[in-house]
């Protein structure tokens, strides 16, 4: 269920602005929001080396100030390879993540410079016989994980007792597997799930120094942190203290990176959709957006998250209401059984927390306009580069 808010009429002007200067609906992409949340999270991993999920919002813009900042990216296909390697961003700062890829997405990414790939079976594994001599690889662990709200074990990752036949395996064909990673889903409330997975890979890395020529060098803690769309108080330092103790016992040798995307990307857009229709059905009042679950809230089904909504309006009176999309599907539904205010054809609903897993997964179903991505600058705000400025620059 998303949380609503109703706010006075007067505290929606900035939004109203908005929408009379770019139209609706849109996204407003706060890329100081972008950095301090990276800020953060490298104050409450000390050590951790971040590689930004670029499939969580994958913008020029955000993708350029993250580098600038120092940080690396986690990229997992050669359409995201393309975008790094347009922003000039070298290819050492990059690593592949995807367990499962086509021979024709390594030799992308090879011909980039990215020689570091995830690998969680041994199918894959026999992939990079051809190229063993200049790639390293990194073994994907699988922690089914019921506190995450996308639990990306379900479909990636090896058992332990899988991680040692395949660190045999990699070691008889010559391939270097440099490391371990494992990601324990999306948007992870329990620090406990990460601790155990950081602790079962700890186990490993010292059974297989015991045994093998080359140490395990690289543990990848994956992504997962949570961001606080239900409202309520989250310290990113408070979650991860018990994830810094167990990092704190490994293995001086072992060099430890992650791969954060919501956390980073997910504060950082506001979503604004314009009420274009209304009717009364059943008992609700029905409100029909412009954008919905196709679009922009794309989050909502793929992603399993309800954004915190809110709306402007000073009747005190309440009506239990249904809040749509503009498609003519009828799952294009964004909040069902909301108390809101009566709203009038032309109000502003804004989505709170929109940046991850939204427009990068929206489609334009319909052939309905997707929303307009503004970036906020100085105060004001500006249409979103589609593409790196350099590249422009030569039309
Ligand atoms: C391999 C991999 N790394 C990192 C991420 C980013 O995860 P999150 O956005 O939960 O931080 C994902 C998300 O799907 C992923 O699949």
């Amino acid at each position: 269920m998303n949380i609503v808010r109703n706010s006075p009429y007067r505290q929606g002007r900035r939004y109203r602005e908005l929408v009379k200067i770019h139209g609706s609906p849109l996204l407003v992409l706060n890329p100081l929001k972008v950095l301090s949340q990276y800020q953060e999270l490298r104050q409450a991993l000390p050590g951790v080396a971040f590689y930004y999920a670029v499939k969580s919002l994958p913008f020029p813009g955000i993708l350029r100030s993250l580098a600038d900042m120092g940080c690396n990216f986690d990229l997992a296909s050669a359409g995201e390879i393309r975008l790094i390697q347009d922003l000039q961003i070298p290819a050492r700062r990059t690593i592949h993540t995807h367990p499962i890829k086509h021979d024709d997405e390594i030799r992308a990414a090879l011909r980039y410079g990215c020689t570091t790939f995830v690998v969680d079976n041994s199918d894959e594994l026999l992939k990079f016989r051809p190229y063993r001599h200049r790639v390293g690889l990194l073994l994907r662990l699988g922690f089914r994980s019921p506190a995450a709200v996308v639990d990306l074990s379900k479909k990636f990752g090896c058992s332990v007792n899988e991680a040692t036949a395949l660190l045999s395996l990699g070691a008889k064909l010559g391939i270097h597997v440099k490391g371990l990673c494992f990601h324990v889903g999306s948007q992870c409330r329990d620090a406990g799930r990460q601790v155990e997975a950081i602790d079962a890979c700890h186990t490993l890395i010292r059974q297989h120094h015991d045994t093998a020529a080359t140490p395990i060098s690289i543990l990848d803690i994956g992504g997962g942190f949570p961001i606080a769309y239900d409202g309520k108080a989250m310290d990113i330092g408070t979650y991860c203290a018990p994830i810094r103790n167990a990092l704190a016992g490994l293995p001086s040798y072992v060099n430890v990176i992650a791969e954060p995307g919501r956390f980073i990307a997910g504060p950082s857009m506001t979503g604004i959709a314009s009420v274009i229709g209304k009717a009364h059905r059943e008992g609700l009042n029905w409100y029909y957006l412009d954008d919905g679950v196709y679009g922009s809230f794309s989050g909502q089904i793929y992603d399993h998250v309800r954004y915190p909504l809110e709306v402007f309006a000073d009747a005190p009176q309440r009506f239990p209401s249904a809040l749509a999309g503009p498609t003519c599907d009828s799952i294009d539904i964004i909040a069902e059984q909301v108390d809101l205010p009566e709203l009038q054809i032309g109000d502003l609903v804004v989505g709170h927390m929109m940046g991850a897993y939204t427009a990068a997964s929206a489609s334009d179903f319909n052939l309905l306009k997707k929303a307009k991505i503004v970036l906020l600058h100085g105060g004001a705000a500006r249409p979103m580069p589609s593409r790196p400025h350099h590249r422009e620059k030569r039309h």
